[in-house]
């Protein structure tokens, strides 16, 4: 099965064999089937934030599951659920239709719901985890269902229990015990916690800048929505004309000694305080001050507006390497840590 219409990035790939899982019975079909149920599996959302660094073994469940609801409404708070397989954006877009704001910050980040959790995508001063209330997944060793809130998926910068390899130990009545869940389970169906009374969240500077241009002093959720996907369409390529997968770098967090150490050598530094005391640097202008912008290797190329996105200047047949995206991203990382002593660390999962 061809995996280049699957992935953002357009990389060409294959995989030996794919399951589109439209319900949770068609999970515990694959788990019941005598020729699927012991192989390896690997889950695929969007397919926004992975490389392919060649052809898929692993049978790949291509997670389909729709489905979009209000479950609870209360004085505090709008509880929505959402399928899986929904698109990231489209929920988005479906809520503030609805009238339950607050995931407008999070406008026209690719990918689906499932995926959401997993690396706890965040944008303009909101992360997942801000608006999370619970997810439901299957265990794929077991069949069991199991439910887990936000202290149980471990959230961290774009990090979450879906991204550290499994501990050996068995389940525990229908949780599975330990630190990780990468490849063990599959995430079902997510549901988000919108607060009432509904509050806009402007911190970030790009926003800010909106809020003052439009000359308002209280802005409306759909107006943030507009903003966002106004800022994002001007500084990210569109997957659709050029593949690409966000991101590719996490932005790295450094000691205030440490980055006192790197202010003394290079003044214009961007950089943020955090809440406990460490700071994070702008992975995309560390690249940008080595000289990436614009740079390629094969088909992968350094996008130019925004030099913390690699893209694909190839297309069908023609079209990027895992490889060559590999290559240059690891030479991204030694030219940086060469010139300023810090390790980036990439953000898309590598299959
Ligand atoms: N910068 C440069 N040169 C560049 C790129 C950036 O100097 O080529 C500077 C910018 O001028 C700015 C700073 O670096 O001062 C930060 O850039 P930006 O505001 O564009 O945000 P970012 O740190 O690059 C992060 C997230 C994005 C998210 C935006 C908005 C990460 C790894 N990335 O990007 O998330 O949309 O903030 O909140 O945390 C993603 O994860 O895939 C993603 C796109």
């Amino acid at each position: 099965v061809p995996l280049q219409p699957c992935n953002t990035f357009g990389i060409a790939a294959r995989a030996h064999t794919l399951v589109r899982v439209r319900s949770v019975e068609d999970l515990h079909a694959v788990l019941a089937d005598a020729q699927l149920a012991s192989l390896p599996k690997w889950v695929l959302g969007g397919g926004s934030n992975i490389i392919l660094t060649g052809d898929v073994k692993p049978v790949v469940l291509k997670l389909e599951i729709k489905g979009l609801r209000l479950v609870q409404e209360t004085d505090r708070a709008w509880i929505v659920e959402a399928g899986a397989g929904e698109v990231w954006h489209d929920t988005v877009a479906w809520t503030l239709a609805q009238g339950f704001p607050g995931l407008e910050n999070l406008a026209l980040i690719p990918g689906t719901v499932g995926a959401s959790p997993v690396q706890n995508i965040g944008a303009y001063g909101v992360e997942l985890q801000d608006r999370f209330e619970s997810l439901d997944a299957v265990d794929l060793a077991t069949g069991q269902r199991f439910t887990l809130d936000a202290a149980q998926c471990a959230f961290g910068y774009r990090d979450s229990v879906f991204k550290h390899a499994p501990s050996p130990s068995p389940v525990d009545g229908g949780l599975p015990r330990g630190m990780g869940l990468a490849g063990r389970a599959v995430i079902t169906h997510v549901r988000f916690r919108l607060p009432r009374p509904w509050k806009p969240v402007l911190g970030y500077l790009d926003l800010e800048r909106r809020r003052v241009e439009a000359g308002v002093d209280q802005p409306t959720a759909q107006q943030i929505f507009d903003w966002v996907c106004d800022i994002r369409r001007a500084k990210l390529p569109d997957p659709a004309v050029l593949g690409n997968a966000g991101s590719f770098f996490k932005n790295p967090t450094v000691t205030p000694e440490q980055c006192a150490d790197i202010i003394a050598r290079e003044p214009r530094i961007v950089h943020y305080p955090m809440p406990d005391g460490s700071i994070k640097l702008a992975a995309g202008w560390l690249i940008d001050a080595c000289g990436w912008k614009g740079k390629s290797v094969g088909k992968a190329a350094v996008y130019e507006k925004q030099a913390l996105v690699l893209v694909n200047r190839g297309q069908g047949a023609d079209s990027v390497t895992g490889g060559e995206v590999m290559t240059l991203a690891r030479a991204i990382q030694t030219s940086v840590y060469e010139r300023f002593g810090i390790r980036l660390e990439p953000e898309p999962v590598v299959w």
